[in-house]
């Protein structure tokens, strides 16, 4: 049986990894596989922390820091620091409130949230709670009216942003979640999708094509219907799920507003690169002409620096936070992301960086037969 949440946060808890096993020890098994698989063999889920892992900062001392900030500004809205809180859908199976304790918990930090069309709580309850900006994270529907539907809820709501997520078409090979036989209990459900059109299932006999002969790739979204979403709304749209610097480019072309570097977490082609990797060569085919934010394996403040000094404007935390809000509600994610901006401030302290605009390349150690800059 899962433990009942924290009631308060124990000194044991000093780190954002150390949330990990409090979380799974409060979720089923089958729900804890949901959350913490990655497709196929995972090798994209842990390459997007190993990443993180290999590079290393450049200290310098002795700088001028009085009046440093993490502070920026992104799509018209200011933000203390730059994390925000990734979209991960279904978070009753984390914790009994869900999402309600997330947006809680942005709300107490000024984090801006990004909340799934997948979300276990109506987006509309979210938007109540809010004392923070909220973006809106879109996946197309099988019908565009039924696109169309959510897209004026969230305006309605006064969600300020359209995240656009393109990684996921089908889902990836879920071995972890097939294994703990996971499906959703009764109660956990992706509320805001009632009454629309379900998305094609991936069943098929042996002997026939599971996907491509199924018809789900038939509404399968194309840089058209970023086009025709752009006509359709005055939100600022943010594609999310790009790695390759040509889809960088296709993005800035088709007036995307930011994108986002992502691999899903791992979860949908394994094999794919880490963000961090890929995050280089998206900001320099991107020029700064939209900000790049990235996610994936985020759980460190000097995760942040790393990230931002390699291109990201901002990074999004998914699994880190969900284990906070597993653990201990909205006051474990309080305290994610309360950890993540502390070290992150320290990283930039002893980096010699007062502002995010100071974290560039030059704050990492150079390859090792470099000269450090
Ligand atoms: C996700 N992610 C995700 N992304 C999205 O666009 N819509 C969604 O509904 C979900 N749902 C979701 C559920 C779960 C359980 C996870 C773990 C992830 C992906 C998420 O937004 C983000 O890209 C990754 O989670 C980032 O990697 P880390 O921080 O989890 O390592
Ligand atoms: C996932 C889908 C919901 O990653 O995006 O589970």
């Amino acid at each position: 049986m899962p433990l009942p949440p924290l009631a308060q946060i124990p000194p044991q808890i000093a780190a954002v990894a150390d949330y990990e096993d409090y979380a799974r020890e409060r979720m089923s098994e089958a729900a804890w596989a949901y959350l913490a698989g990655g497709a196929a063999d995972e090798l994209t889920l842990r390459a997007n922390r190993e990443a993180f892992d290999r590079i290393r900062l450049q200290p310098r001392v002795l700088g001028k820091l009085a009046g440093g900030s993490t502070a920026l500004e992104l799509l018209g809205v200011h933000l203390p620091y730059p994390i925000l809180l990734a979209p991960v859908a279904y978070q009753k199976l984390a914790h009994p409130q869900g999402e309600l304790a997330t947006v809680l918990a942005a709300s107490a930090m000024k984090a801006a949230m990004v909340v799934s069309t997948q979300s276990s709580v109506a987006l509309e309850d979210l938007a109540q709670a809010a004392d923070t900006p909220l973006w809106f994270q879109l996946y197309f529907q099988a019908r565009r009216d039924d696109t169309l539907k959510l897209v004026r809820r969230a305006e309605a709501a006064g969600y300020r942003a359209l995240v656009l997520t393109v990684d996921a078409p089908v889902n990836g090979v879920r071995n972890r979640e097939q294994r703990a036989g996971f499906s959703l209990p009764p109660g956990i459900e992706a509320v805001n999708l009632r009454g629309l059109r379900p998305m094609g299932q991936t069943v098929a006999r042996a002997g026939e094509s599971a996907i491509f002969g199924s018809g789900m790739l038939d509404h399968a979204p194309s840089w058209d219907d970023v086009a025709w979403l752009r006509s359709q709304t005055r939100l600022p749209i943010v594609l999310k799920g790009i790695l390759s610097p040509v889809d960088a480019r296709l993005a800035v072309e088709a007036g995307a507003a930011a994108i986002v570097v992502s691999n899903h977490g791992g979860r949908t082609l394994d094999g794919l690169p880490p963000t961090l990797e890929a995050l280089p060569w998206v900001a320099d085919e991107v020029q700064g002409r939209i900000p790049v934010l990235m996610d994936g394996g985020v759980r460190r403040g000097t995760d942040v620096f790393k990230a931002v000094a390699l291109g990201a404007a901002a990074v999004l935390v998914g699994r880190g936070y969900v284990h906070g809000l597993a653990a201990a509600g909205a006051v474990g994610v309080i305290h994610v992301l309360h950890l993540l901006r502390t070290e992150l401030e320290i990283a930039m302290a002893l980096a010699g960086c007062a502002t995010l605009a100071d974290i560039g390349r030059q704050a990492l150690w150079p390859q090792a037969w470099q000269a450090p800059a």
